[in-house]
């Protein structure tokens, strides 16, 4: 008796050892990543790739400020950009209104992100891909596109009212197409006013956002080329948080978006131009038609400041951003000032400098754009091309 109860202490004592020894236990090497991919698991396909991308933190500009400010890190996507979120729900419409089948063709009008991230959803999925664009874009964009397997079309560049301009003839394209072989499906994906492109953002973006803050955001800011990504966000955060969460229009000169929005609608002007790329509208499209009327206002961002912000971010942060993302994240540090300290800001981190880095970081491209003297003297020496 004596002996059974020495042995069940004993299994006792061994048993609370374990259990202490466990509680004490260093953690887990990389407990977060672990976690995070376990949530992942395993993707279908390319396409299962796109999106959930990470929000980092800018923590120079968050102490500059005193808030969060925070950026989306869409450069993570597959094909590298925000596109690619476009890109696969332009593809997913047509399918689900039976206008693509296995083999068919999808034909866009772009010129940069939207046709790369066509490209890799056409290659996973199984269809072909025709791209018409201006033929002002460079030689390094066109092959870039044809060793993705699209057929590329470089067009002179006209107008959107022209009926040459790219977009209408990349819409006749399609339509020839579906008349010649109905069976397999053409489509013209219309990414400017085809409103799947802002469904990607009302089901992807928004939602990850919130998620990620834990629905403690107080503004969304960033620019727009189709208003997809602003539009979508928009709508989102704002029906998540009852309206609370602000949202605004960053715009480079030379859109016309941003006296639109400050004007409450009334004016159209288009001033200046920009050395940024996928962004600056002349109209509001359709894809940004239903919020543009429930922004909190609108930002206009020199090019001065963008390309300042490209090399502060690589310096600060080690973010190798292309222009549009610089110019979000000024627009994002102007915001958290307009709001005071303890705020949460959020913006897009659209593409890498990678496609970009001829004339983000040439000394003579910079001087022939006025933009030398615009980058801080300690941060010149990232000019390293010449
Ligand atoms: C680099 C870059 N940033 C921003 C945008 C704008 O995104 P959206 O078309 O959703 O307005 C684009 C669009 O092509 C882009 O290529």
């Amino acid at each position: 008796m004596a002996n059974a109860f020495r042995m069940s202490i004993r299994r006792f004592a061994t048993t609370a050892a374990r259990a202490a020894s466990a509680a004490t236990e260093a953690p887990t090497p990389n407990a977060y990543g672990i976690r995070v991919s376990k949530a992942q698991g395993v993707v279908d396909q390319l396409t299962g790739a796109i999106g959930n991308t990470p929000l980092i933190r800018l923590r120079h500009l968050s102490e500059q400020t005193g808030c969060n400010v925070l950026g989306k890190s869409e450069f993570q996507n597959p094909g590298g950009s925000v596109k690619d979120r476009a890109a696969l729900y332009v593809v997913k419409d047509a399918e689900e209104r039976g206008l693509l089948k296995a083999g068919g063709t999808v034909v866009e009008g772009t010129a940069g992100n939207t046709g790369i991230g066509l490209a890799h959803v056409c290659r996973a999925r199984g269809y072909k891909l025709v791209i018409y664009m201006p033929n002002t874009q460079s030689q390094g964009k066109i092959d870039l596109l044809r060793l993705l397997g699209a057929e590329v079309y470089p067009v002179p560049a006209v107008a959107w009212e022209n009926p040459e301009n790219y977009n209408w003839q990349a819409k006749r394209h399609a339509e020839r197409l579906l008349k010649e072989d109905p069976e397999h499906g053409a489509v013209w994906t219309n990414q400017f006013d085809n409103i799947a492109n802002r469904r990607a953002h009302i089901e992807t973006t928004g939602p990850e956002i919130w998620a990620q803050t834990d629905g403690k955001i107080d503004a969304f800011t960033c620019a727009t080329g189709t208003g997809g990504t602003l539009a979508g966000t928009t709508r989102y955060l704002k029906d998540v948080s009852g309206g609370r969460v602000k949202s605004f229009l960053a715009d480079p000169p030379g859109s016309v978006l941003f006296s639109y929005v400050s004007s409450g609608g009334q004016l159209n002007e288009r001033k200046g131009s920009s050395i940024t790329e996928g962004i600056g509208q002349g109209r509001v499209t359709d894809n940004l038609k239903n919020e543009v009327n429930e922004l909190d206002g609108a930002l206009q961002i020199s090019d001065d400041k963008t390309i300042a912000m490209v090399y502060r971010c690589l310096d600060e942060e080690g973010l190798y951003l292309g222009a549009s993302s610089a110019l979000n994240v000024v627009a994002a540090k102007e915001v958290a000032e307009k709001l005071g300290p303890n705020h949460t800001v959020v913006t897009m981190l659209c593409d890498g400098a990678y496609r970009y880095a001829d004339r983000l970081f040439s000394d003579k491209w910079l001087r022939s754009k006025g933009l030398r003297d615009a980058i801080p003297e300690h941060l010149q020496k990232y000019i390293v091309l010449e």
